[in-house]
């Protein structure tokens, strides 16, 4: 059985190894309308946390709107993209698991396509600690892939390298983020096409309570 920080060096170092192509492989041009939505409720000049920030296609768009980004992530060759996508922003090499930030230090925070590899047994602590570092009233957006179970398979992006991947049920992470004080405003189910297939995603807004 593989643990957590195993299974966080195996994410990071097929992340590494696929910076480059990972761009290229999962449009962002197809979600800009769910950070648009999170956007519109945001005051000016908001801090957002981008947990898993990979690349900085987010943090750039979330920037250039005005707000303040910190990102972190757990791949090197990740960061290093996202600070010459976004070099207004901050970037911290670090786990969603080790994070930490004063209570209430952000406006609100995204975590798209971050939180499937997280084991199922780390999301309620993950989530809670999310929603200490949000505002009463701040903002969370986070987008998932739909389907069940968690497993370690093959990359579809580079020869010989593994994944750990887990799926989404709705009441599931409903669930999560109602215990750890949000109220969920929007979810909904959007059908993506990306270089391997169509990807049925979740998007869920919620607001802290
Ligand atoms: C599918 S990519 C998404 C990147 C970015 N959010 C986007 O939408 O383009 C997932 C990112 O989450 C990062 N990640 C995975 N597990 C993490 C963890 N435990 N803590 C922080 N980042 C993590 C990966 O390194 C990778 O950059």
């Amino acid at each position: 059985m593989i643990n957590s920080r195993q299974i966080r060096q195996l994410v990071a170092r097929t992340y590494n190894a696929i910076s480059q192509k990972y761009v290229s492989s999962y449009p962002f041009s197809q979600y800009t309308q769910y950070v648009d939505r999170f956007l519109s409720k945001l005051k000016p000049n908001s801090r957002i946390l981008d947990l898993g920030c990979g690349p900085g296609i987010v943090a750039k768009y979330i920037t250039e709107r005005g707000h303040k980004i910190v990102g972190i992530d757990i791949s090197p060759a990740m960061l290093k993209m996202a600070s010459k996508a976004a070099p207004s922003a901050k970037f911290r090499l670090e786990s969603m698991q080790d994070v930490s930030f004063p209570k209430a230090s952000f406006d609100g925070a995204v975590a798209i396509f971050s939180l499937l590899h997280i084991p199922s047994y780390e999301l309620q602590p993950i989530v809670n600690k999310v929603r200490s570092f949000i505002k009463k009233d701040g903002y969370f957006l986070i987008a998932v892939v739909r389907g069940k179970g968690e497993h370690i398979s093959p990359d579809p992006l580079i020869k010989g390298r593994s994944m750990f991947w887990r799926g989404f049920i709705r009441y599931e992470i409903n669930e999560a983020l109602m215990k750890a004080g949000f109220k969920i405003l929007v979810i909904e189910t959007n059908y993506s096409k990306n270089t391997f297939g169509i990807e049925r995603q979740l998007w869920i807004l919620c607001q802290a309570i």
